[in-house]
């Protein structure tokens, strides 16, 4: 495809525009005629829903980001030092704040040429891909458009003898399920060559009564966040939802160790989705499940990583333990092993 913008240092491409019809729609099919009702945490980001993530990473209750800024802001330097880093891919990297810490690091360190910018909205590509080019003298940008569970496979190989780190930061890997969990990891792992490595964000277990405020805060922002998705599909899919009529739950599974968000109807209600020409009912106080956010030990971080083959290279937390970023490469294959090929992008 042609790239649609081209700058002497700086290439943005777009591969959503690609696909006929609407993952929003498919999902809110598939999710509301279940018995168990669903929808995929990947919806609540619209323009508002954004603006509400960013007003939940200023929460008191909130501290997965400003610990993930912490462990960055101290270990950065030993990252860019461990990894000799020439290539920085972040998958979701929307405005790149956290970013800038490591990409000054690998700047200082003098390694530093390429940042590969990968998010779903257009504008934020964009707009990063131009700062950067501006702060970081010399810097290429190669900015994909797409969505990181479909287009993975638009990120350039990688070049041998130009270390790279695969960064997927703020703890979205926990909005996967277990099983897709394993799946994803071993996609970042299909961008990595010999000598690559892969900085993994995820939050931790920790007491459930902190880990249960921060989502769900006194301010009520994480509600209305969780809300929003019932606006996004009365606006996309012309459906009539009242939002008010669901209730915020937000609590800790211990056996699974994730976070679970749900809205509960407060009483019956038959709700058209025009758009899918689709009428749902809710009985009172029914479910639905909009969101997991797993929590992770060390041993069950490693246990992924290993179904992925990857391994564990340094697990990096901030001084109180409630956020880890962690350093992971390859499993070296066995000798009689056929290596791994990736696919053709
Ligand atoms: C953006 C997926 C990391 O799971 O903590 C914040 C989203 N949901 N509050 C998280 C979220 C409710 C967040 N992630």
């Amino acid at each position: 495809m042609e790239p649609i913008l081209s700058l002497d240092r700086m290439t943005v491409r777009s591969y959503l525009e690609e696909e006929a019809g609407s993952s929003l729609a498919d999902d809110v099919l598939d999710g509301l005629t279940r018995p168990f009702k669903e929808l995929p945490p990947k919806h609540f980001y619209d323009a508002h829903g954004a603006e509400l993530f960013d007003r939940i990473c200023d929460l008191p209750e909130y501290y997965p980001t400003r610990a993930e800024r912490e462990i960055l802001q101290l270990r950065s330097a030993d990252i860019a030092q461990l990894t000799g880093a020439v290539e920085l891919v972040e998958l979701g990297s929307g405005t790149a704040a956290k970013t800038r810490v490591l990409l000054s690091a690998l700047a200082d360190a003098g390694t530093l040429a390429r940042y590969v910018p990968f998010d779903v909205t257009e504008t934020m590509v964009r707009e990063v891909a131009r700062t950067l080019l501006d702060e970081y003298e010399g810097l290429e940008v190669h900015g994909i458009v797409g969505d990181f569970e479909r287009h993975l496979q638009h990120v350039p190989d990688p070049v041998p003898g130009e270390p790279r780190i695969v960064a997927f930061l703020g703890g979205t890997i926990g909005n996967f399920t277990p099983g897709s969990r394993r799946g994803f990891l071993r996609a970042m792992a299909d961008l990595l060559g010999d000598g690559d490595h892969l900085l993994l964000g995820t939050d931790l277990v920790k007491d459930p009564a902190v880990l249960e405020a921060a989502y769900d805060d006194s301010a009520g922002v994480t509600a209305a966040f969780n809300r929003n998705v019932l606006t996004v599909l009365n606006r996309e899919l012309d459906a009539d939802f009242d939002p008010e009529a669901f209730d915020h739950v937000a609590f800790f599974d211990r056996e699974h160790e994730w976070i679970e968000m749900r809205l509960r109807a407060q009483r019956r209600m038959v709700v058209p989705i025009r758009g899918l020409g689709l009428e749902v009912t809710f009985e009172a106080r029914e479910e639905i499940r909009t969101e997991i956010s797993a929590k992770f030990t060390p041993q069950r971080l490693e246990a992924d990583l290993a179904a992925a083959g990857l391994e564990l290279v340094e697990l990096l937390t901030d001084p109180q333990e409630r956020f880890a970023l962690t350093l992971a490469r390859r499993t070296p294959a066995a000798e009689d092993e056929v290596p791994r090929r990736r696919f053709a992008s």
